[in-house]
C-alpha cells in the first residue's frame, strides 16, 4: 500500500497500522524530517520504503506506480485552515492538483481500492447537525473548498468506473502523535499547555463546538473502508461515496478545556483571543452511513481518549508531567 502524507500525524498511524496487519507499506511525503511522532524513541513511521515528494509532482505519481500498490490512502494536504486563506493557489495546488495526480496514478497501476481523507470542511456552517453525508457543502476557506473539490474527483472516479474510490470525510481527529503548532488543532496545543503549566488559549468565546474523533477509530474507519472496496462494496448501484467519521456529538471547547483539566487534575485558566477567520461555529458529523456500510462507529469516548493522549504528551517530554 502507499500512504501520502505518511510523516504526517493521521498517514503515520495509518502506516504503522497496515504494516501491523502484513502490508507492504511506502509512504510518501514532501517532509523528510525524522522526529519521533508516534511515540517517544521511535522512526516517524512504519514503512517499507519511504518517498520524498511532492504528491503533484510526475515523480510522485511514478513512485506509486512502481511500487503498483492495491490501496493508496491519500492523507497528505495543506492542512492549515489560515494558510489556504493566505496561500490559496498553493493550498489548491497541493490538494486538488495532488489528489488528481494520486488518482491517475493509482488508475494507471490498476489499485484495488483508493480512500481518500477529507474533511468537515467541506460542510462549512451546519445547518442542521448533526451533519449527514447529503448535508449542503457550503465550505467557508480555500481549504475547504479545495477539500471539496478533491472530494468531488473521488466521487467522479468511482462514478465512471476509474477507480474503486471513496472519500472519509473525518470531524476533529486527536490522539497521540499530533503536534501542537500555531494555527493548529486544539487538543495539542491544550495538552501542550497542560504540560507548561500554562492557561489555555480559547479563540472565541469558547461556546464554540466541535465533533472530537479519537485517532484509533479513524484507523479502523480506513481499515473498514479497505475491506468494504476491496471485497466490492462500492459496486453495488448507489452505493456511498463518502463517509462521515465523527462521533455525532457536539463538544464546546469550553468544555474541552474542563476535560483536559479534569484529565490533569488540575486547573490551569484561560486566555480568549478573537476567534479566527474560516472558523465556523457549530460541528458534529453523523456516523450513521459509515455504521450502515462498513460497519464502523465510534469506540474510545473524549474522557478516555484525551486520557490516552495526554499519556503521550507526557512520555514525549521528559519531566513534564512532574511540572503540569
Ligand atoms: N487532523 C484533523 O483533525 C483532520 C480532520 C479532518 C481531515 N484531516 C485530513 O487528514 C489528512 C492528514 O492530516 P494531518 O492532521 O495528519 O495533518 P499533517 O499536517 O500532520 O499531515 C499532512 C502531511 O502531508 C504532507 N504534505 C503536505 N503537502 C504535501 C505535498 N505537496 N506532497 C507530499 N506531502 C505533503 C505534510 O508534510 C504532512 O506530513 C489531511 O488530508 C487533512 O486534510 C485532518
Amino acid at each position: 500500500m502507499v500512504v501520502t502524507g505518511g510523516r504526517g500525524f493521521i498517514g503515520s498511524h495509518i502506516a504503522e497500522r497496515f504494516s501491523a496487519e502484513g502490508f507492504q507499506v511506502m509512504t510518501l511525503d514532501i517532509e523528510s524530517g525524522t522526529e519521533a511522532r508516534l511515540s517517544p524513541g521511535r522512526p516517524a513511521e512504519d514503512a517499507d520504503r519511504r518517498v520524498v515528494a511532492d504528491v503533484t509532482s510526475a515523480e510522485a505519481a511514478r513512485e506509486v506506480v512502481r511500487f503498483r500498490p492495491d490501496l493508496v490512502v491519500h492523507a497528505a494536504a495543506q492542512t492549515r485552515t489560515g494558510g489556504s486563506i493566505t496561500d490559496p493557489v498553493g493550498d489548491a495546488r497541493t490538494n486538488i492538483v495532488g489528489t488528481l495526480r494520486m488518482l491517475e496514478a493509482a488508475r494507471s497501476t490498476g489499485t484495488r481500492a483508493f480512500i481518500f481523507i477529507s474533511s468537515a470542511a467541506i460542510y462549512g456552517e451546519p445547518s442542521v447537525l448533526p451533519l449527514t453525508e447529503d448535508a449542503p457543502h457550503r465550505p467557508l476557506s480555500p481549504y475547504g473548498v479545495s477539500k471539496l473539490a478533491a472530494t468531488d474527483y473521488v466521487s467522479y472516479y468511482r462514478r465512471a468506473g476509474l477507480l474503486p474510490a471513496l472519500s472519509l470525510v473525518p470531524a476533529n481527529v486527536y490522539g497521540p502523535g499530533q503536534q501542537a503548532r500555531e494555527d493548529g488543532a486544539v487538543v495539542p496545543g491544550f495538552m501542550r499547555q497542560a504540560l507548561r503549566g500554562e492557561p489555555m488559549t480559547i479563540e472565541g468565546d469558547g461556546s464554540q463546538t466541535r465533533d472530537f474523533i479519537y485517532m484509533e477509530d479513524v484507523l479502523e474507519a480506513v481499515w473498514l473502508a479497505w475491506r468494504w472496496l476491496s471485497e466490492g462494496g462500492g459496486r453495488a448501484a448507489g452505493a456511498p461515496v463518502a463517509f462521515n467519521i465523527g462521533t455525532g456529538k457536539e463538544t464546546s471547547i469550553s468544555r474541552l478545556a474542563d476535560l483536559v483539566e479534569k484529565t490533569i487534575g488540575r486547573q490551569l485558566g484561560r486566555v480568549y483571543r478573537p476567534a479566527r477567520g474560516g472558523d465556523i461555529s457549530r460541528s458534529s458529523l453523523s456516523p450513521r452511513l459509515a455504521a450502515r456500510h462498513l460497519g464502523w462507529s465510534p469506540r474510545v469516548d473524549l474522557e478516555e481518549g484525551l486520557r490516552r493522549t495526554y499519556e503521550w504528551w507526557a512520555a514525549s517530554i521528559p519531566g513534564s508531567a512532574e511540572r503540569a
